[in-house]
């Protein structure tokens, strides 16, 4: 079975309710073609005015992280039922920046997937290893080891995003090399975790300085099934080229 290729924007702390909601405006506007599964993550407090505006489209809408627990004295943090009341139906979980800035771990971020999961969302799982890792040759160790986590998750609910620390923000990009073979590795390893057929049909998504100029080429590899885009998905000239980018890959891949 062929993989649909997802497109995600991860806005960060971007957009305010205005500016999400003309950006959306935007983004609707812009021809989409078909085959693509194009997603949003705008901060928390923009969640209602994009849902409202992405009522009735394509567009999946999702939040950038999600706590494990339903309620409770967790200062900061929003339940998965809080998201799905507003229409959300994808959260992001374990991105780096939780991980180096807020003290997320391979566990938490494991809790809040599986937590996501069994209430109704689809999980899209940022794994990835930092420079010094890397240098050290010990890459595909870590990844390995932030896979672990994926154990026993919903292969249906589940869409994992291969993002190098070194390449989020920095306006470099991993080679296509790079990016395939990391690519390649997660798979054999969801493999392991959760079964060779499931793990054949997960989406594993490139993240970081993902663009126009070097989509094609790195969604052009046969285990790259899409992207998480950050900076470039407040840009809807910029996006729009990726999903194009996307579904020409989708297109060729059905020749
Ligand atoms: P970037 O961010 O595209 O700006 O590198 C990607 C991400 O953090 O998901």
């Amino acid at each position: 079975m062929g993989r649909t290729p997802v497109i995600a924007g991860n806005w960060k702390m971007h957009k305010g309710v205005a500016a999400a909601s003309e950006l959306l405006e935007k983004l609707l506007a812009a021809p989409h073609p078909d085959g693509v599964e194009v997603v949003v993550c705008p901060p928390f407090t923009s969640l209602p005015a994009a849902a409202m505006v992405l009522a009735g489209s394509a567009v999946g809408l999702g939040a950038q992280n999600v706590h494990w627990e339903s309620e409770g004295a967790y200062t900061g943090e929003v339940s998965t039922a809080m998201l799905r009341e507003l229409g959300v139906e994808w959260a992001i979980v374990g991105h780096s920046e939780r991980r180096t800035l807020f003290g997320e771990s391979d566990e938490t971020a494991g809790r809040r997937a599986r937590r996501a999961q069994a209430e109704g969302l689809t999980v899209i799982f940022c794994l990835g290893e930092t420079l010094v890792e890397r240098e050290a040759g010990t890459t595909l160790e870590v990844l390995g080891r932030q896979a672990a986590v994926l154990e026993g998750l919903d292969p249906s609910r589940l869409v994992v995003a291969y993002e190098p620390v070194w390449a989020i923000g920095t306006g470099v990009n991993a080679t296509a090399e790079q990016a395939q073979e990391a690519h390649a590795f997660l798979r054999r390893r969801l493999g392991e975790l959760l079964g060779q057929a499931p793990a054949a049909d997960v989406r594993i998504l490139y993240g970081g300085s993902l663009k126009p100029g070097n989509a094609d080429e790195l969604l052009a590899q046969v285990d790259v099934d899409g992207g998480l885009i950050g900076g470039a998905s407040l840009d809807v000239d910029a996006f729009s080229a990726i999903i194009r980018a996307a579904a020409r890959r989708a297109a060729e891949e059905k020749k």
